[in-house]
């Protein structure tokens, strides 16, 4: 599970939280608070089949405002709670939605305040967002997928549904996301789409060289800056393959993820995949040497025979390899440094022969939630000053995409 966004990424927006029948109402009070802590303000509308599940109290006193129920609500001066909620709203975001509720969007009906205000919405300038929840049977029923056919036909984004075990007992697709998964899938829906139909692939984290069974050599990178890239470039609209060495991280969504020990291993991840991709991130901190022979069995300690000898051999460069195919993606080093950043950048620059190099000191920002950039490439240097990770990684994407598109 992914921790709260380090910034206010829902700052500003103003979203109609629409709950539905269905047992994934509990959710949809975390999903209230963490929509709430990322920056968002959230209205609430229920309809009478949710109030089965949850009260109004209860989401009231989540998103602190006074939870809409009914198309007949006496509060605005207009009666138009319909036409009021919808015009003040960023986006209608209906989590959960039942098979019915995706049936009565699918055919414009509009008999409660939700289905009124979904359909009352200016289409271009409030998009709806429909997270379902229900049974397998259910979602997997011809007619709902006609009704999810039409409603996505008609400008809905699909948000989910997951695979796993069901509150009936049983097991398939029809799981409504999890709260953070939601609450990220609403903040990627905002961010630009500056890397529509472009493919991505990213190396994170470090690697780890088998000594023998239960001893290697490794470092200290957390993989947070690589699994950041991975994270902005599938909000930017990429389709994004991450090969990440030994880390804990949640994999972000909509992210496809191969998990890797040795530098070989990621070579051998990486080779096949990169010259089909526009875009080659190469954040991993890969070892540079490997013991020549890992031991199958524990090298054990002898009194008096000291320390044994560890013959080391290089391991391949992946980044080099991958910038010298024939058909090559567009390949983005990083450069974790002690010291003289710009200099080394450069430098390895021309080493590597890729176009761009992002420098950074590395023993002030393993394993922290932020760090500084230095873009380096033909054209001069770039600082990106100071912020958490995912910031500057979004500001990276936003950089890669415009030298995409200046270089096609
Ligand atoms: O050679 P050096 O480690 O200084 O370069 C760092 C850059 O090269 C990073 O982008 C890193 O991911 C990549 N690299 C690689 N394979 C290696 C060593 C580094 O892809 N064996």
């Amino acid at each position: 599970m992914s921790s709260s966004p380090p910034l206010p990424d829902l700052q500003k927006r103003h979203l109609v939280l629409g709950l539905t029948g269905g047992i994934a109402c509990y959710k949809a009070a975390e999903l209230t608070r963490e929509l709430v802590r990322a920056g968002a303000t959230v209205q609430v509308v229920m309809t009478e089949g949710a109030e089965h599940f949850i009260t109004a109290a209860t989401m009231q006193a989540l998103s602190n405002r006074p939870v809409y129920t009914s198309q007949w609500d006496a509060r605005p001066d207009n009666a138009m709670a319909h036409i009021n909620l919808s015009r003040e709203a960023d986006a209608v975001i209906v989590a959960p939605a039942s098979a019915d509720f995706i049936a009565k969007l699918a055919q414009g009906r509009a008999d409660d305040l939700l289905s009124l205000l979904c359909v009352a919405r200016r289409i271009g300038e409030c998009p709806l967002l429909v997270a379902p929840a229900m049974n397998r049977e259910m979602w997997a029923h011809p007619a709902t997928r006609r009704n999810v056919a039409q409603i996505v036909a008609d400008g809905a984004t699909m948000l989910g549904p997951a695979t796993g075990d069901q509150a009936c007992g049983e097991v398939g697709d029809g799981r409504m996301l999890e709260a953070v998964e939601l609450r990220d899938a609403v903040i990627a829906f905002f961010q630009p789409k500056l890397l529509a139909g472009r493919s991505v692939l990213v190396t994170a984290g470090p690697t780890y060289e088998a000594i023998d069974p239960v001893r290697g050599i490794t470092n200290l990178s957390s993989g947070k800056m690589g699994f950041a890239i991975a994270r902005a470039a599938a909000e930017a609209g990429a389709s994004v393959t991450l090969v990440a060495g030994p880390v804990a991280l949640a994999t972000p969504m909509g992210v496809t993820r191969i998990d890797v020990r040795s530098a070989r291993e990621m070579h051998d991840a990486v080779l096949p995949l990169a010259p089909s991709r526009d875009v080659f991130v190469a954040t991993a901190a890969v070892a540079d040497w490997r013991p020549v022979d890992a031991a199958t069995q524990k090298i054990k300690k002898a009194a008096g025979q000291g320390a044994p000898a560890l013959a080391l051999v290089e391991n391949p460069d992946i980044l080099a390899t991958v910038a010298a195919l024939p058909k090559r993606p567009y390949c983005v080093g990083f450069a974790a440094e002690s010291h003289e950043v710009e200099a080394h950048a450069r430098a390895k620059l021309e080493r590597k022969n890729v176009p761009l190099i992002v420098g950074n000191l590395g023993p002030a920002t393993f394993g922290q939630d932020h760090n500084a950039l230095l873009l380096v490439d033909a054209g001069g240097t770039r600082a990106l000053p100071a912020d958490d990770k995912l910031t500057l990684a979004r500001q990276l994407v936003a950089e890669i995409a415009q030298r995409l598109c200046a270089n096609p």
